[in-house]
């Protein structure tokens, strides 16, 4: 047994979370509410949006982002193959078709020439329906060209923001270039709620089906058992809200500490042969730091690396097996492997090693040996 276990995340959780959730236990009011409420203001204001809708997960937002875009059966909705499968999966829900355009390899993000390619030949068609962006590993997608293209033709953009909330490009937030977008608390992410979500836009009538799809196609009359359209149970529960609204207030905070951990991990791992970290982001460019990944050279495994780690009592995880390879998407949609090959080489190189706010030094350190060891040996065996 290894003597020492470092976590793949942790979420960072304070007296004041704990207050806030004591104050709603106390209170009796679970759903709904005067914290929900603040929750909701008090992100929407962070961001400059008019509305804040909170939802039971990033997943449930993107459903709902989906159907405010009025995607229908049969409309194509461009996206990125190289994300969490939720991102592509909430094209599916409404049984649209994914139209996948390929990463840039450096930044691993939606290539922005491809992307508006794909505008430029899918619009003329008459089925594209909405562009989903998403803003990978805490890095703004380059949206200026996208924004552009996406607007000559009639088409929605929905920020896909799960990864990058506060990450921002020449003085705009991640989730706010689009007229919607999704945000998502799960317990590794940047800021957390348990689980939970926001969707954020700027149109009142989109805020309004958003807040009556979450609540059971209810209308806001406030007559409880009327139903007026087919909703769902995405509400967001008011406990979460309550973590949610102690953490909006400290994000600044958490991410200036996920971003000191990143420094420590770059300079640790600066100039190790067989291991980059990321590329740096251009000027202007402010990452969100979600995960800390290496993509390890060719010639690495990636498998045995993450078994020595473990051995170590170091977790790792690879990032991110395609999503047009998963088996639902090649069953349903004939995708192949070599159809998107930077997203596919990207998804055999990259290596998520541990990441969070509360890193401790020595963990960092000790992580970086461990790695800078176990990929020297692999080098020397071959
Ligand atoms: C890019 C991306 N999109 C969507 C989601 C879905 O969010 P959730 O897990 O809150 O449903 C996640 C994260 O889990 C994500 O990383």
């Amino acid at each position: 047994m290894p003597h020492r276990r470092v976590q793949l995340s942790a979420p960072d959780i304070t007296s004041e979370e704990r207050r806030l959730v004591d104050e709603v236990l106390t209170s009796g009011q679970l759903s709904f509410g005067p914290v929900l409420e603040a929750f909701e203001h008090e992100f929407a204001e962070r961001f400059g949006a008019r509305h804040a809708v909170a939802m039971s997960s990033g997943t449930a937002a993107l459903h709902v982002a989906m159907i405010a875009a009025g995607v229908r059966e049969g409309d194509v909705v461009i996206t990125t193959p190289f994300s969490f499968v939720a991102s592509a999966n909430s094209i599916l829900f409404e049984r649209g078709v994914p139209h996948f355009v390929d990463i840039d390899p450096e930044t691993l993000t939606m290539d922005p020439a491809a992307t508006v390619h794909a505008i430029e030949t899918l619009a003329p068609q008459g089925r594209l329906r909405a562009v989903l962006p998403v803003h990978l590993f805490g890095r703004t997608v380059e949206m200026d060209a996208i924004l552009a293209a996406a607007r000559r033709h009639g088409v929605v953009v929905i920020e896909d923001a799960c990864e990058a909330i506060g990450a921002s490009a020449d003085g705009i937030f991640a989730g706010r270039w689009g007229e919607v977008s999704a945000f998502g608390f799960y317990p590794n992410k940047q800021m957390t709620t348990g689980e939970g979500g926001v969707l954020l836009t700027d149109r009142d009538d989109w805020a309004r089906l958003a807040r009556s799809l979450r609540n059971q196609g209810r209308s806001d009359s406030g007559t409880w058992l009327e139903h007026e359209r087919l909703g769902f149970n995405y509400r967001m529960d008011t406990i979460s809200a309550a973590i949610g609204l102690a953490q909006i207030r400290r994000l600044g905070e958490l991410l200036h500490k996920r971003e000191a951990v990143a420094m420590r991990y770059n300079a640790l791992l600066a100039g190790l042969d067989g291991v980059t970290p990321l590329a740096p982001p251009r000027a202007g460019m402010h990452l969100s730091w979600f995960v800390y990944i290496i993509r390890l050279a060719e010639g690495i495994d990636r498998g045995r690396l993450k078994a020595a780690l473990a051995a170590r009592g170091i977790d790792s995880r690879p990032y991110f097996p395609p999503i047009h390879l998963q088996p639902i998407y090649r069953e349903k949609f004939g995708f192949r492997p070599g159809m998107f090959p930077h997203t596919e080489a990207a998804g055999t190189a990259l290596l998520a090693l541990p990441f969070h706010g509360n890193l401790a030094a020595e963990d960092i350190d000790y992580v970086c040996e461990a790695v800078t060891e176990d990929v020297g040996s692999m080098k020397v065996m071959g």
